[in-house]
């Protein structure tokens, strides 16, 4: 018993220490859950795309910009305008702390993403998006990927 519960606790943390990127089709399935699919007129394949782009899949990545603001997690979103970071003045418009957009669970970069594209410009606000996803045939995104 103390056998199984020591292998299962090595492998869990092995999953928090490596486990910072995430499957496409699994993230397929959390975003179809949580009503992206067509969201704002956006396409699953639109949002695979940009979390490519923008993270390479990597729900724990964050990026330091010029300007001394940060970017975090699957969606990169800025600590300047939409989150907290404690470090930088922030609009804090998603009225989250940035630590959480790094949660594995993804619902707070989620609920946050759905805020930006719901404003002007909508997923234009991510630039990687417009000069890589935008505009292309993207349906190959969901290829071998099953939402059921
Ligand atoms: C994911 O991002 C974190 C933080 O930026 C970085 O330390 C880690 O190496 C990245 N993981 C991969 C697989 O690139």
């Amino acid at each position: 018993m103390m056998r199984v519960l020591f292998i299962c606790m090595a492998s869990c943390l092995l999953v928090v220490n490596g486990g910072n990127t995430i499957n496409r089709c699994a993230l397929a399935k959390i975003l179809h859950e949580e009503d992206l699919d067509g969201f704002e007129g956006y396409s699953l394949p639109d949002w695979l795309c940009l979390a490519f782009v923008e993270s390479n899949f990597n729900i724990s990545k964050v990026n330091e910009n010029v300007d001394g603001s940060f970017d975090y997690g699957i969606f990169q979103i800025n600590s300047h305008y939409w989150c907290n970071d404690y470090q930088s003045h922030s609009e804090n418009f998603c009225h989250t702390d940035c630590q959480e957009l790094l949660n594995p669970n993804l619902l707070s970069s989620i609920h946050c993403a759905k805020k930006i594209v719901s404003g002007s410009g909508g997923m234009k606000n991510w630039v990687e998006w417009r000069l890589h996803c935008s505009g292309r045939p993207l349906s190959y995104w969901m290829t071998g990927c099953h939402l059921e």
